[in-house]
């Protein structure tokens, strides 16, 4: 029997880092959501391990034991031929081979959070709104976000995870401030907000387009909050209305036909 998984795109709407452990791993305080678009798997069990990956990021993603995917079917002692559709720009700050891991994790009913696998494992597997803490160990639910229409955007350039955090000029920064409660949409938005993503400063530095990315976005009609998610390139728009998010990415899109431009519901 074939099994499919869903692996959407991860956002960080904020991502503060708030300290760090003796082993160099960086304490955070982040909200994480979840788009309604993502990479797809399919699992056949068999007795030997198979990996095929397809689709547009196909290029450059390993078939191998070198998969987070591969490692996720060796955590969960499953074996079998996977294929992967790869739809999202990888080593760009919405998930990646984490989701592409917590999917399958989860498809399994793994015991194992897969925190070993990545620090954003554990988040993804919730696949719903989530408040992650500690290195990513900590998962609590959030309910009650009001509906977010985003826009997704990627220059189409990797900006490696560690060299990010390595440039943050404070490890100990203010977590974020309480959530207000009801969330309506208005009171969400200033929340959000006056929250930050601590890691956009340091790639920004290294990567100049990431500006330009925030810019376009920020130029845009019915655009509210605009921030990088994990520690980049991509970054999200949110915008008031779903055409709204629609014109603004085709906009953006005409502007700039070699970035990676998509309109997406998160929750
Ligand atoms: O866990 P993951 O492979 O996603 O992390 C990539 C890199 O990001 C780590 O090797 C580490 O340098 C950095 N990182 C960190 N603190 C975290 C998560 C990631 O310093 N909580």
């Amino acid at each position: 029997m074939t099994i499919e998984a869903f692996a959407p795109a991860k956002i960080n709407l904020t991502l503060h880092v708030t300290g760090q452990r003796a082993d160099g791993y960086h304490l955070l305080d982040s909200l994480v959501v979840f788009a309604d678009i993502g990479d797809r798997l399919w699992c056949a069990p068999g007795p030997d391990m198979r990996l095929t990956v397809t689709g547009p990021f196909a290029d450059g993603v390993p078939q191998d034991a070198r998969n987070l995917v591969w490692q996720a079917a060796e955590l969960a002692q499953w074996t079998g031929h996977i294929r992967l559709e790869k739809n999202l720009p990888h080593g760009a700050g919405i998930g990646g081979g984490s989701s592409d891991a917590a999917a399958l994790l989860q498809a399994l009913g793994a015991a194992d959070s897969g925190l070993s696998l990545g620090a954003d494992v554990p988040v993804c597997r919730a696949g719903s709104a989530a408040r992650m803490g500690g290195v990513g160990e900590e998962v609590t639910p959030i309910t009650g976000l009001p509906s977010l229409h985003a826009v997704l955007v990627n220059p189409g350039l990797h900006v490696p995870t560690p060299r990010v955090f390595a440039a943050l000029d404070s490890k100990h920064n203010a977590p974020m401030t309480d959530m207000p409660t009801p969330m309506t949409p208005v009171a969400f938005d200033g929340w959000l907000r006056a929250q930050r993503n601590d890691l956009e400063p340091p790639a920004q530095a290294q990567q100049q387009v990431i500006v330009d990315v925030l810019n376009a976005l920020r130029m845009r009609d019915g655009v509210g909050v605009a921030r990088m998610s994990g520690s980049g390139a991509t970054c999200f728009g949110l915008f008031d209305s779903r055409d709204m998010a629609e014109r603004g990415a085709r906009d953006i899109e005409g502007a700039h036909p070699d970035w990676w431009v998509r309109a997406c519901a998160l929750s």
